[in-house]
C-alpha cells in the first residue's frame, strides 16, 4: 500500500478502506509517513468529506493508538458526558454528583488545556487542598465508594489525534466535520465509558456557530458512538450567551455550588437537568424522560446532591469549610462594574468576546504554560431578553489588575441592546439518538 494512492483515492472523492485507513495511522505513528502527505490527506478529506463507515474507522484507528481506560473495576454502568466547550460552562460539577447521587458512577478525567478560563481541573483546584492527581486504585475506590471522581487526564489517550490535530491546527484543516466528530469521540471511547451524553454547543461562543453545523456534529458523533458499540446521545444546547452569571474558576465552582444549594439559575439549572436525564435512563436507573428528570429535580432539593459534591471534594482532599462558607473561595483585588451606555432590552451577546474578556483578566491560559488565576473572573448582571436602563450595571469585572479600561470596553462591546423587547433565549434546541 502506498500513502500517495490513499491520498489520490481521497482527493478523487471515493472511500477509503478500513485496511487503508490503518494502514496510514499506523504508518504515521511509526513516522514512516511524513507530515506533508497526511496534510495533504487531511485537505483532501477536507473537501471529500468522509463517509460514516470511513469515519468510524478513522476513530477506531485512532483509539487504538494508545492507552483505553479500563474502568471494569468499578460496578455499574458507567456514563460520561462531554461538552464541546462553552463560556461559563460549570455543568459537570452539578451533573457528576447528581448523577452520583441517582446511582450512577462517574468516572471521570478531564483536562486543563487552553480557553478563556481554566479546565474542569483548574476550577476544581480553585478549592484548598484538592487533588486533582489520584493513583489509579485511589480512583476507582473514590468512584466505588463515593460514585464519583474527577481526575486530570493520565495515560496516553488517542495520541494518534493529538498528532493529527498539530498537524490540521497549522495546515487549516480543523473545521472538517468528520474529523472533528472523530477527535472528540476517539477521545471519549478512550476513556472507557460505557455510554456517552454529548452536550454539542450552538451559536456565539460555541465551537460550531450555526445550529446546521451543530446538528451535523451532533448527529456524526452519535453515528460513530453506536458503530463502535457505546450508546451515544447528544444534546443540541444554547451557547448564544455565558452559560449561568458567573465566568472564571473560583466563582463557577460558586455558582455550581450555588445550583446544587438550590438557587434558580435557570439556564445552568435546565441544562444539568437535561443532561443527567439522559445520563440516568442510559444507565438503567430510571425508565422515562418524566421520571428522570422528576426524580432529579428531587435529589438537587433534597440536598443529595450537595451531599455527593461534598463526599467527593472531602475523598479528594478538599477544604468543605469552603463549599459550605463560599466567601472563602478565592477571590479578587478589584470590582469593576461595566455600565450601560443606553436603554433598552439586551438583544444579543458575543460570549465569545465575553470569553477573552475572562482571559485578558488571567482566568483562562492563552499558551499551556500560562499560570490561571483562580480568584479572576466575570459576574454578568444582564442576560438576553433583560430590560436595561442607562447605567445599569451589566457585569462586574473581578479583577486583580486595577486598569482594565480595555476589558471593560470589550465586555460593553459585547452586549447589543436593542430598543425592542427580546424573548429570552431558550436552552435546548434538539436532542439527537
Ligand atoms: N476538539 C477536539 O477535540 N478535536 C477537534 O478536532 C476539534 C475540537
Amino acid at each position: 500500500m502506498r500513502m500517495v494512492d490513499i491520498i489520490a483515492k481521497k482527493r478523487n472523492g471515493d472511500p477509503l478502506t478500513e485496511q487503508e485507513i490503518t494502514f496510514f495511522i499506523e504508518e504515521y505513528m511509526k513516522e514512516k509517513i511524513p507530515d506533508y502527505q497526511v496534510s495533504a490527506l487531511m485537505m483532501a478529506i477536507y473537501y471529500q468529506g468522509m463517509t460514516q463507515e470511513e469515519t468510524a474507522n478513522l476513530t477506531k484507528n485512532m483509539v487504538a493508538s494508545g492507552d483505553v481506560i479500563d474502568l471494569s473495576p468499578i460496578e455499574g454502568h458507567k456514563v460520561d458526558k462531554h461538552s464541546t466547550g462553552g463560556v461559563g460552562d460549570k455543568t459537570t460539577f452539578i451533573v457528576g454528583p447528581l448523577v452520583a447521587a441517582a446511582g450512577i458512577p462517574v468516572a471521570k478525567m478531564s483536562g486543563r488545556g487552553l480557553g478563556h478560563t481554566g479546565g474542569t481541573v483548574d476550577k476544581l483546584e480553585s478549592i484548598p487542598g484538592f487533588k486533582v492527581e489520584l493513583t489509579n486504585q485511589q480512583f476507582i475506590d473514590n468512584v466505588n465508594k463515593y460514585k464519583l471522581s474527577v481526575v486530570g487526564q493520565t495515560g496516553n489517550l488517542a495520541p494518534a489525534d493529538k498528532k493529527l490535530y498539530a498537524l490540521r491546527d497549522v495546515t487549516a484543516t480543523v473545521d472538517s466535520i468528520p474529523l472533528i466528530a472523530s477527535s472528540i469521540m476517539s477521545k471519549k471511547i478512550a476513556s472507557g465509558a460505557d455510554s456517552i451524553v454529548l452536550d454539542v454547543k450552538t451559536g456565539s461562543g460555541a465551537f460550531m456557530k450555526s445550529f446546521e453545523d451543530s446538528k451535523q456534529l451532533a448527529e456524526e458523533m452519535v453515528t460513530i458512538g453506536k458503530q463502535l458499540e457505546r450508546q451515544t446521545i447528544a444534546i443540541i444546547s444554547d451557547m448564544n450567551q455565558p452559560l449561568g452569571y458567573e465566568i472564571g474558576n473560583a466563582n463557577e465552582v460558586k455558582e455550581a455550588v450555588e445550583v446544587l444549594q438550590g438557587k434558580r439559575v435557570e439556564d445552568l439549572r435546565e441544562l444539568a437537568i437535561e443532561l443527567a436525564t439522559h445520563m440516568t435512563i442510559l444507565g438503567g436507573v430510571y425508565q422515562n424522560y418524566n421520571e428522570a428528570t422528576q426524580s432529579l429535580e428531587k435529589l438537587i432539593d433534597n440536598g443529595d446532591a450537595l451531599n455527593c459534591f461534598m463526599d467527593f471534594i472531602k475523598a479528594q482532599g478538599g477544604d468543605i469549610t469552603v463549599i459550605e462558607d463560599l466567601s472563602k473561595l478565592p477571590g479578587s483585588s478589584y470590582k469593576v462594574e461595566v455600565k450601560a451606555d443606553q436603554k433598552g432590552y439586551i438583544h444579543e451577546m458575543e460570549a465569545d468576546e465575553i470569553g477573552v474578556a475572562a482571559m485578558h483578566l488571567g482566568a483562562g491560559r492563552a499558551t499551556k504554560d500560562d499560570d490561571i488565576n483562580h480568584g479572576v473572573g466575570i459576574t454578568l448582571r444582564k442576560k438576553i431578553g433583560d430590560p436595561v436602563e442607562s447605567g445599569d450595571t451589566l457585569a462586574i469585572l473581578n479583577s486583580d489588575q486595577e486598569n482594565v479600561e480595555n476589558i471593560i470596553n470589550i465586555v460593553k462591546d459585547a452586549y447589543t441592546i436593542k430598543s425592542e423587547k427580546t424573548n429570552k433565549q431558550k436552552m435546548i434546541y434538539e436532542v439527537i439518538k
